[in-house]
């Protein structure tokens, strides 16, 4: 792709401009392949021709090693939901940084879960961890522990972080892809279908707010209510994974979108205002499993389950999550869903214009456009979501000024304004004017 983007006559100049005056995001990759494995930390972040190394950030922008500014749409693949360095959660970081780093309860650790609580009212108890992925973890920990069984169902597709248990690769023993159960997301048919079939050995059912791998797709609410339903009257534990949605869609996530009661929900991301977070609430069914009895406490090892980590409830975590929540009101989550809305609108115009036969996904303040002529609502739906034009038009972005995660749903954050839609628009533009250019459309 890199050899391609650079060679293509067309964009040679472009891009032969754009590598000059980002040489020394270029040297930092060069010499990341010697102590990172192909250089790269982290996908989303690992695109043609090479990842753009940033030195600071200010509300929607970020600008380079090199200098240069870019309106961003990454955003940490969510957690910045207010954007940049914002003033509230940057001042709540350095109060916290002069009082204490960590290294032991805090008032803010029980004002945050409150906070939480309010926002997802079913849940009885919840926990931090540093990420969402101990989070998806250490529920479906809970879960299998309070029904006794192992077996879970997962989507097609479905991301819950990097763990064993939820993950399909090399490495992870047969024995636990045996465990899983897969339905396909938004077919109400294949997952009563699987989930009939094993309900009884379940311990759960495990569902993203939105299925990130087909960019985001929201359940329908039909589908959200069969599975909900079918859950409750089989007593197989529902769990949401709204480390994605939760603060995001709105305060309570897809749950509340949708009025939909799980019996679980993982969080992570924005509760964490930008630092490293993840929660798992869930009624007292599960989380019992981490309680101590009445008659060990406080005495530990008495709990069914061990609730450990290091950096749980991190307290310059929890100053940042409180000074975030705290300002994502009513009116912010209007104006992030008029930014999302606002940016997908106009990729579907300027496609539609050029005849480009497009799909598009995502919720509120979440998009994605997928080069695809069918209408995409989970990982089936997907595979037509051409990946190769989904990345070259992101690389084509760069050089105007705008910056997307590679191949990835983009998350408009609150600081963004006509301006930045304006100049979204151009680069859009640009970008696909560029792809016609070279033949890529
Ligand atoms: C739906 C979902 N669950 C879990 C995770 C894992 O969270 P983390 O990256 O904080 O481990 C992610 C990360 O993007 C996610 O999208």
């Amino acid at each position: 792709m890199i050899d391609f983007l650079v060679s293509t006559q067309l964009t040679k100049g472009r891009m032969d401009e754009f590598m000059q005056k980002t040489a020394g995001s270029r040297k930092l990759f060069e010499r990341a392949q010697g102590s990172l494995p192909s250089g790269s930390t982290r996908a989303p972040y690992y695109y043609s021709p090479y990842p753009l190394y940033i030195k600071k950030g200010e509300g929607p922008y970020v600008w380079d090693v090199d200098g240069n500014k870019y309106l961003d749409f990454a955003n940490n693949m969510g957690p910045l939901v207010l954007g940049h360095r914002n003033p509230r959660v940057q001042k709540a970081i350095e109060a916290q940084t002069d009082a204490f780093w960590c290294g032991g309860p805090t008032e803010l650790e029980v004002e945050l879960a409150e906070k939480i609580k309010k926002a997802f009212p079913f849940g009885d108890h919840l926990l931090f961890t540093p990420s969402g992925t101990e989070a998806t973890m250490k529920l479906i920990r809970a879960a299998r522990a309070s029904t006794g069984k192992d077996r879970i169902m997962l989507s097609t597709g479905a991301y819950h972080g990097s763990h064993d248990i939820v993950t399909t690769s090399p490495g992870i023993p047969k024995s636990y892809l045996s465990l899983v159960t897969r339905y396909s997301y938004n077919d109400e048919e294949s997952f009563v279908k699987a989930f009939r079939k094993d309900k009884a050995e379940l311990g759960a059912v495990v569902m993203e707010g939105l299925l990130g791998h087909a960019g985001s797709a929201p359940p329908t609410r039909s589908f959200i209510k069969t599975v909900r339903e079918e859950t409750e009257k089989a007593g197989v534990p529902f769990i949401i994974d709204e480390v994605v949605t939760g603060f995001r869609v709105a305060r309570g996530g897809i749950s509340e979108i949708m009025g939909v009661k799980p019996d679980g929900v993982t969080l992570g991301k924005i509760i964490g205002g930008g630092f490293p977070a993840g929660a798992f609430l869930a009624t007292d069914r599960l989380m019992k499993e981490y309680q101590y009895t009445k008659a060990d406490f406080p005495h530990i090892g008495r709990a069914r389950l061990q609730q450990s980590g290091t950096f749980n409830a991190h307290a310059v975590t929890m100053a940042a999550g409180l000074a975030t929540l705290e300002q994502l009101t009513p009116d912010a989550y209007k104006h992030l869903a008029w930014a999302g809305g606002e940016a997908s609108r106009i990729l579907d115009k300027l496609a539609t214009e050029r005849r480009i036969p497009h799909a598009m996904t995502g919720i509120g303040s979440i998009f994605f456009m997928h080069f695809s002529k069918d209408p995409i609502n989970n990982a089936e739906t997907a595979e037509s979501s051409d990946e190769r034009k989904g990345r070259i038009l992101d690389a084509l972005m760069l050089p105007y000024g705008v910056s997307m995660p590679a191949f990835h749903s983009a998350f408009a954050s609150l600081p963004m304004g006509k301006p930045e839609m304006a100049l979204f628009e151009k680069a859009v533009a640009s970008g696909l004017d560029d792809m016609k250019k070279i033949g890529e459309l």
